[in-house]
């Protein structure tokens, strides 16, 4: 009885405290916060938000009348996308939106936002479908952790200034049906996005991206130094064998004077004068080849 009675009593008590918590709308106060964090951390010189994101009305599912915000349900607190494209708003990447947790789509494009897109941003928006960020003054480097936002079907990071290389990891989004990096000064090769319809518009106007659908991308520097050792080794080897060539002509040229009449001995030298070659070969180009590796 005891035993069967404390889970009971345990069920009861969680059952009280999500209908309460519910009642008191305490599952979507962390989207309201989310919106009043986002007032705070953008300037809005245009007034958008000032007018319309107005927190003192607390009725279940205000909100959602705000402009650019659309809930799951417009009685709910709830957000489900943000869309606050073209409103002149100014400041870094919001990092309240963490606190809209149900969030699948943010539209951030043509303002004018700076900074870095933040670094833990699939912590961030985590179920998010669509991000558009495209027009603002994003720069620094697109961080890795976007191919952990793995509902992503829309990415747009075009006209920023994002520099440095593409994480080749996003290719491993496989629901992304569109991605655009276009107009930023982005280097380096471009992921591989498998049979996604992903054209070479997505990389335009860029400081030199290359790979997959684009120009392939030049040899690293590590492998054109490769080559040059691996060409002198060659060299090393010729000029080893014409040493040793060299050798054996004056030996050969001692033991024919010696011994004139026996032909097969020439043979003989030529297969040892092959081995020669082959060691040596080996013994210039292994240590220098595994050094560069
Ligand atoms: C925005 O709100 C501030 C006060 O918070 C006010 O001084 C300003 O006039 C408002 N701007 C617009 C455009 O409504
Ligand atoms: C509060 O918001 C609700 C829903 O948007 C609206 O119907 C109501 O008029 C608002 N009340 C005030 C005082 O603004
Ligand atoms: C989320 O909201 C809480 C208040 O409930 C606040 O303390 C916290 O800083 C917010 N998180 C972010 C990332 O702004
Ligand atoms: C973008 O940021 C750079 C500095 O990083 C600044 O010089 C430039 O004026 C900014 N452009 C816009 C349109 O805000
Ligand atoms: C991405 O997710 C994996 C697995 O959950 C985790 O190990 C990794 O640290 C994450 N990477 C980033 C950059 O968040
Ligand atoms: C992509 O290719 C895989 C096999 O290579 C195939 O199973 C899948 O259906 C393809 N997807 C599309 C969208 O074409």
């Amino acid at each position: 009885m005891v035993l069967s009675g404390r889970p009971l009593t345990v069920l009861v008590v969680v059952s009280l405290w999500l209908l309460l918590s519910c009642g008191l709308s305490y599952g979507v106060q962390t989207d309201i916060n989310c919106l009043k964090g986002i007032k705070a951390e953008l300037e809005d010189p245009y007034g958008y938000l000032n007018t319309s994101w107005n927190f003192n009305n607390n009725t279940e599912g205000f909100i959602c009348k705000f402009t650019g915000i659309e809930c799951w349900h417009p009685d709910e607190n709830k957000v489900l996308n943000i869309r606050l494209s073209d409103m002149g708003l100014k400041g870094q990447f919001p990092a309240a939106i963490k606190n809209c947790t149900s969030l699948t789509g943010l539209d951030l494009s043509s303002n004018k936002l700076f900074g870095n897109i933040p670094k833990d941003i699939s912590q961030i928006i985590q179920f998010v479908t669509t991000l558009d960020l495209s027009s603002n003054n994003f720069s620094e480097e697109i961080p890795v952790s976007l191919a952990n936002c793995t509902y992503l079907n829309v990415l747009k990071l075009d006209h920023n200034r994002l520099t440095g290389h593409i994480p080749l990891e996003l290719g491993l989004l496989a629901r992304l049906k569109q991605f655009s990096v276009a107009n930023n000064l982005l280097t380096g090769p471009v992921p591989y996005f498998g049979n996604a319809s992903i054209t070479a518009d997505s990389y335009a106007n860029n400081l030199g991206l290359c790979g997959a659908l684009l120009d392939p991308c030049p040899s690293a520097s590590k492998k054109s130094h490769t080559t040059i050792i691996a060409a002198a080794a060659v060299g090393g080897v010729t000029v080893a064998a014409i040493g040793v060539g060299i050798g054996m002509f004056f030996f050969l040229r001692r033991v024919s004077v010696k011994k004139k009449e026996e032909d097969p001995e020439g043979n003989k030298w030529a297969k040892s004068l092959k081995g020669v070659k082959g060691i040596k070969a080996s013994e210039f180009s292994a240590p220098l080849l595994v050094h560069t590796l």
